[in-house]
């Protein structure tokens, strides 16, 4: 990318201009969320202004416009993620809930005492406990796909585990903590020989890296808006018609009924089976909003940048004497944890913070993936195509000052 295109892109977000403790604030913490850019809070603003009536509920005008951007954005949404079928996506709140959704109702339809559900160690919180939660409910075990010392899932101790007793393999695309690409296509097709499904995290990889789930042969693959430049609150799971159809609705309420009586209510047809309640349609639309905008970028684009803005920063990090990078996979994404020497990542990341820096330090909602390390967490600094190598710069400059206090 150019450097006129990304100040071009840097001035569509307001809020990189802010300032932190009357220093110019350096957002690094674009793992945890994304800045928006002004297309997305003037699509809020335009559709509280223009568009807000209930959907799929109302005869009146102003209520079928708002329910045909609501499905429009279902269509950006299924093309973004190359899903062929709209009724194949689903809104949700985000990653969490749509993780949720499929720990629950797959577990209702299809699991019973004894069976076993695979994840990795190196899973976010979110997909871990929906899953102890549907063991403890059910007398379930849960089995784990260990990782070499670079932070890449050992495949072939991942194919071991995999037995009669396997339900269902839930795994991320990408680590929030050590940044590695995991091989999900080749872990789905491993999968597959024995007729397991594959649920799909992509909290991490939707933003960065492309994605097409029906050349991966997802199963479900699911996803968080406010990580990709989109609002809070809303995010997709995609699902195989197959299984949508096979597993039970999640929540009861308006919406996702076909009829209702005292005696017996039967269920809508996909996608709102799985969608009771009056939908997030501001949501829906924002998020599409912000796919469209990353597609105008081109998300090949964006890999390529974030991976040089990646590599450039690791290299400059490595000057420091100490450094210690947590997760160097060969396949790895715009996320780098580190440690330095035996200063505690909170301290770093304290210090960082007053010198107008973003960073997360801690376990990233990553606790066992940080216990199986041994190590109290990391600092982690995370990009995004706004980031630029000057940022980079001042950020070394910061790290190098704050190890010399600390050391
Ligand atoms: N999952 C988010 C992170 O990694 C919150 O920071």
């Amino acid at each position: 990318m150019t450097k006129e295109k990304i100040e071009q892109i840097r001035s569509e977000f307001p809020i990189l201009t802010e300032q932190v403790y009357k220093k110019p604030l350096i957002y690094f913490d674009n793992a945890a969320t994304t800045q928006k850019p002004k297309c997305v809070v003037e699509q809020i603003n335009s559709a509280y202004y223009h568009l807000n009536a209930n959907i799929h509920r109302g005869v009146h005008y102003l209520s079928q416009k708002a329910t045909e951007a609501h499905e429009a954005a279902r269509q950006t949404v299924a093309e973004f993620l190359g899903a062929t079928k709209r009724e194949e996506v689903i809104f949700t709140r985000g990653t969490t809930e749509a993780i949720n959704l499929v720990a629950f109702s797959f577990g209702e339809a299809f699991c019973k005492t004894g069976d076993e559900i695979v994840i990795s160690v190196l899973e976010h919180h979110s997909n871990i406990v929906p899953w102890q939660m549907l063991c403890e409910r059910k007398g379930l075990k849960l089995r784990v796909i260990p990782m070499n010392e670079k932070g890449e899932l050992e495949l072939d101790e991942y194919a071991k585990l995999l037995n009669d007793k396997t339900k269902i393999v839930s795994v991320a695309h990408v680590s929030n903590v050590l940044g590695t690409v995991n091989p999900v296509k080749e872990i789905i097709r491993i999968a597959h020989e024995k007729n397991i499904p594959v649920l799909v995290d992509g909290a991490q990889a939707v933003p960065h890296i492309p994605v097409d789930v029906i050349d991966l042969d997802a199963d479900f693959y699911v996803f968080s808006g406010h990580k990709i430049y989109g609002p809070t609150g809303i995010g997709a799971l995609y699902g195989k018609e197959k299984w949508l159809n096979a597993i039970p609705p999640y929540q009861g309420g308006g919406e996702m009924i076909a009829t209702v009586s005292f005696e017996k209510t039967t269920y809508n047809e996909l996608p709102f089976k799985f969608e009771a309640g009056t939908p997030d349609y501001i949501g829906s639309t924002a998020l599409a909003t912000a796919l469209n905008y990353v597609k105008s970028i081109g998300i090949e684009e964006i890999a390529a940048y974030e991976k040089e803005l990646t590599e450039y920063a690791t290299k400059r990090m490595l000057e420091i004497e100490g450094m210690r990078i947590i997760g160097t996979a060969d396949e790895k994404s715009a996320v780098i944890s580190f440690l330095v020497g035996k200063i505690h990542p909170y301290d770093i990341g304290m210090l960082l913070d007053k010198l107008g820096i973003a960073v997360r330090t801690g376990h990233h909602c990553a606790q066992p993936l940080i216990d199986s390390l041994s190590i109290p967490g990391t600092v982690r600094a995370s990009f995004a195509f706004y980031n630029t190598k000057e940022e980079i710069d001042s950020f070394m400059e910061a790290l190098k000052r704050v190890v010399m206090m600390l050391s």
